[in-house]
């Protein structure tokens, strides 16, 4: 299956999002997995793990291009890398609908402009104890801002409450520049977290273990979905 043309991970104001997380997934069973909660959602979110910027290794372009082969899935992939630059094509060519870095690792300009290039979604990644105004200057440059509310590298870890007044700031100062950025939270989500986090602006909920560790992972997924956009349409 192909993805046609690519979309930009736009929403509309008021629209939420579940992108389950494959981390926690199973690997040897991945199309079937993903094919179980597409009735839930259109995004699929894609852990890219290089040992150096996070200590675990996960996947790479050749994962994403058979994930590509198997869904028409927005394929949002997040590369915890230090060397983003020299994957951006693979990716690209591998089929990933956008692609975001770390503000983390540096030369956030030219990453986005690359990523922009290849005609890809363009998103940032903050991580827990990295300030969320490091992410301001660049705000104009990307679609997506991922608010990390866990330290990268692992599926399963527990939610970092602090990280919620990292979304209300950003929340405000993207609607202050009246911006069409999506604001994306990964780790630890779940039917308790997802609403605090959509309370506090977040629209995208990206979420592993708590999809693929119950065994209906597409009610678990249609749960959070709901917690999060009763949070939204209250
Ligand atoms: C963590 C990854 C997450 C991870 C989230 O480094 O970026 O996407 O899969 O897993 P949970 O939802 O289990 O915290
Ligand atoms: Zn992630």
């Amino acid at each position: 299956m192909s993805n046609g043309q690519r979309r930009l991970p736009h929403l509309d104001p008021g629209e939420v999002r579940v992108a389950p997380s494959i981390l926690s997934a199973d690997f040897g069973m991945l199309a079937s997995e993903i094919a179980s909660i597409t009735p839930a959602t259109d995004w699929l979110h894609v852990d890219v793990m290089d040992g150096h910027f996070v200590p675990n290794v996960s996947i790479g372009p050749p994962v994403v291009a058979s994930i590509r082969r198997h869904t028409a899935l927005f394929l949002d992939c997040h590369l915890m890398m230090t060397d983003p630059g020299d994957y951006l094509e693979p990716f690209s060519s591998a089929g990933a609908d956008s692609l975001s870095v770390h503000v983390e690792v540096g030369g956030t300009a030219a990453l986005c402009a690359e990523m922009r290039r290849l005609g890809l979604g363009v998103g940032l990644v903050v991580n827990p104890e990295t300030p969320i105004d490091s992410a301001f200057s660049h705000l104009d440059l990307i679609d997506l801002l991922l608010v990390m509310s866990v330290h990268p590298g692992f599926g399963g870890q527990s939610f970092i409450p602090e990280t919620v007044a990292k979304v209300a700031a950003a929340r405000q100062e993207i609607d202050r520049r009246q911006l069409e950025v999506t604001i994306q939270v990964d780790g630890g989500i779940d039917v308790h977290t997802a609403p605090l986090m959509a309370a506090a602006g977040a629209r995208c909920f990206v979420a592993g273990s708590a999809v693929f560790r119950p065994v209906d992972h597409l009610a678990a997924a249609e749960e959070i979905l709901a917690a999060a956009a009763a949070e939204v349409s209250a």
